[in-house]
């Protein structure tokens, strides 16, 4: 017979594997316990991670007590039409899919199977991710705990009313590709001025990391903390002038407004 698992995730690709590696270092679960699918690609996943490979989706979905669904949205029906009928009320089904709701996932499920909807990010895999996570109207306390258990050693997990879900993928899910920019660009005004390639990234990156650090550490609002770096008459406040002309704040604005209005459109279900 084949063996009981713990956790089965479908869809092991960039945020699959960064969850279940986080399971894995954090020694939360071993690898015998995780089961997962792939569509093409399971042979060199259960070759690489070493966990062990389902059989077809259904075959993990009868043997996990926790189900995570981490497939592109454009996927999520079919596996949903597929696996929907066979999931029980004593599983938790997780979702990461960006823009599909608990109530679009409670539609293609027999019974009152409790489900979790979560946005995590990428720096998971480096353990300074944040995840989002709301519940579905079967959703219990067992199923919060079964949830943060699994995100918990990405980095930080949160709890926020589902209606606020898109806007956490158009912040904090996309957001880490508007700090790359912003970094890239650093790195790139270092190297206009005249450093090192390789010494400029080193000053942009360690520059993010410690604004980050003071921001998180002191508590103090970033205006304040601006203030302390932007001497009267120096040379911070000539840079600033250069940020607000070229529209840096309403720029980021907008991209999260539009990620936020993207991620209410992707859903297949
Ligand atoms: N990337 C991010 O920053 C991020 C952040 C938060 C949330 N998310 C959400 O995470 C989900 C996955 O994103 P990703 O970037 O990890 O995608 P990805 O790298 O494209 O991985 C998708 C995985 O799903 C598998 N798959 C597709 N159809 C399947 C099926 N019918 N049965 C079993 N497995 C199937 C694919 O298998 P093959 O490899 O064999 O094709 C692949 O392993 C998305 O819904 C996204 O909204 C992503």
């Amino acid at each position: 017979m084949a063996s009981r698992l713990n956790v089965g995730i479908i869809g092991l690709g960039t945020m699959g594997r960064c969850i279940v590696s986080g399971l894995i270092e954090s020694k939360k679960l071993s690898r015998n316990q995780i089961g997962f699918t792939t569509r093409q690609s399971g042979g060199k996943a259960a070759e690489e991670l070493g966990l062990t490979a389902c059989k077809d989706n259904l075959d993990l979905v009868s043997r996990c007590d926790t189900v995570i669904l981490a497939v592109k949205p454009q996927n999520l029906a079919e596996v949903l039409t597929e696996i929907g009928p066979k999931v029980k009320p004593n599983q938790t089904l997780i979702s990461i899919v960006a823009s599909a709701s608990t109530e679009a996932l409670e539609g293609h499920l027999a019974g009152r199977v409790p489900v979790i909807r979560a946005m995590p990010n990428t720096p998971a895999l480096v353990r300074e991710g944040v995840t989002a996570l709301c519940a579905g109207k079967y959703g219990k306390e067992e199923d919060w705990a079964r949830a943060s258990a699994l995100f918990e050693p990405l980095g930080k997990v949160v709890r926020v009313d589902e209606k606020h879900m898109n806007a956490v993928t158009g912040l904090s899910g996309c957001g880490p590709a508007y700090v790359y920019v912003i970094l890239e660009s650093l790195t790139d005004a270092g190297i206009k001025v005249g450093l090192p390639r390789e010494l400029s990234t080193q000053l942009a990156a360690q520059t993010v990391l410690g604004a980050v650090k003071m921001l998180m550490e002191t508590g103090r609002h970033p205006a304040a903390l601006k203030d302390d770096v932007t001497t009267p008459a120096g040379c911070t406040i000539d840079g600033l002038m250069e940020l607000e002309e070229g529209k840096l704040r309403v720029t980021l604005i907008k991209a999260v407004v539009q990620a936020t209005l993207r991620a209410a459109t992707l859903s297949s279900v």
